[in-house]
């Protein structure tokens, strides 16, 4: 990466513009030799073991939401990136196939809002999964035409972010699932952060040839709180800059199943996903088995996955990606404003994400 940085970037320049168009190219596809791979042996030079908080979290906490015991997590952290924490897969064997059910046939639903709400009645998008399984269990070819599922882009949970204004508010809030704050509260607890609320989420629904712009999340009230990122189906390249546009951001892949934790310093860095790629083969098996062995545990949160439903899963992320990022907005004694619009209509394009994600040219 540095080799890289150094050649391509001169001084002034919007560094992190150019390495994001570097790896968004098609013709001819980038080098990955620079992509930092947490989980592969030589993962790099910058990268630097990261702490965790065994004691934080049991064995038995840690499997009810599918995870492995944490003292056998494998965490990293990035040189000059404080608060940067990289999790590569904690998830007991099976598990995801839940976490990503969750993702595709139940945080969809209302009173969750979603893309496709923008532009048609809630009736219309009241059964999302249900409109699209069938379907997508035939051929592509056989298809008329794209399913909703397909069409999904973003989900939002919690206090649902209003991409127009970028803003939060009191009265845009409907009840945060609990089974994914169980999930939350669990990875924050393990990285030293007890007591986590988590208030809001973004779901991110990725095909191949779609991007997420250089940003940084600041619309949260305390950003004392980490965010957290997680990652299922496709791989993606993933950037991480600095504080200013000029810093050239560092490139890694994020994986199925893979963590990733922006606390401290590392909360407000310009990020960005220039890619999106089929998973390495390892990845891909480890998703392969929906039963989770060992067997569920008692009072967990995770369910079985029916074959049927699983027949869907498997044939979506096949060329799909998953990103959900869970964040707390509110500090003590912090509240939000009521704005009593509920969320705008009409973005640049028409899907209410306005410059922060595209499917063919960068527009930020
Ligand atoms: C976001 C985000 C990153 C990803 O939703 O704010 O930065 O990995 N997502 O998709
Ligand atoms: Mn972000």
């Amino acid at each position: 990466m540095a080799k890289m940085a150094a050649s391509m970037v001169e001084s002034g320049e919007d560094a992190f513009r150019k390495i994001f168009k570097f790896y968004k190219r098609r013709e001819p596809p980038p080098d990955f030799r620079d992509v930092t791979d947490f989980c592969s042996g030589t993962p790099g030079d910058k990268v630097v073991p990261a702490k965790l908080h065994p004691a934080a979290v049991s064995d038995e906490e840690a499997a009810r939401v599918g995870l492995k015991p944490v003292r056998e997590w494998r965490a990293f952290g990035l040189q000059d990136c404080p608060g940067f924490i990289f999790i590569s897969n904690p998830f007991l064997r099976g598990s995801q196939a839940f976490w990503i059910r969750q993702c595709l046939k139940t945080y969809p639903q209302k009173p969750n809002i979603c893309n496709l709400d923008m532009h048609m009645s809630p009736s219309d998008t009241q059964d999302i999964w249900g409109k699209s399984a069938h379907v997508l269990s035939c051929p592509p070819g056989k298809r008329p035409e794209k399913t909703l599922l397909e069409k999904l882009r973003w989900v939002t949970l919690g206090y649902h972010y209003n991409w127009s204004t970028k803003t939060y508010s009191a009265d845009s809030f409907t009840p945060f699932p609990a089974d994914l704050h169980a999930l939350s509260v669990q990875v924050t607890a393990a990285c030293g952060f007890p007591g986590f609320r988590s208030e809001a989420a973004i779901l991110n629904f990725y095909r191949p040839d779609s991007s997420l712009g250089i940003h940084v999340d600041e619309s949260e009230l305390d950003h004392t709180r980490p965010l957290l990122s997680f990652s299922f189906g496709h791989s993606a390249v993933f950037l991480l800059g600095g504080t200013r546009r000029q810093d050239p951001p560092t490139a890694m892949f994020m994986h199925s199943g893979d963590i990733m934790v922006m606390s401290g310093q590392s909360r407000l860095l310009y990020h960005a996903v220039p890619r999106i790629l089929p998973a390495p083969p390892e990845r891909a098996a480890s998703l392969e088995d929906p039963s989770p062995a060992p067997p569920l545990p008692q009072g967990g949160v995770l369910e079985p996955v029916s074959d049927q439903d699983w027949a869907v899963i498997s044939r979506y992320i096949r060329s799909s990606r998953v990103n959900v990022t869970v964040r707390q907005v509110l500090g003590p004694g912090q509240s939000l404003p009521e704005t009593r619009v509920r969320y705008h209509h009409g973005a640049s394009d028409g899907d209410g994400r306005k410059r922060r994600r595209s499917s063919d040219e960068e527009t930020c």
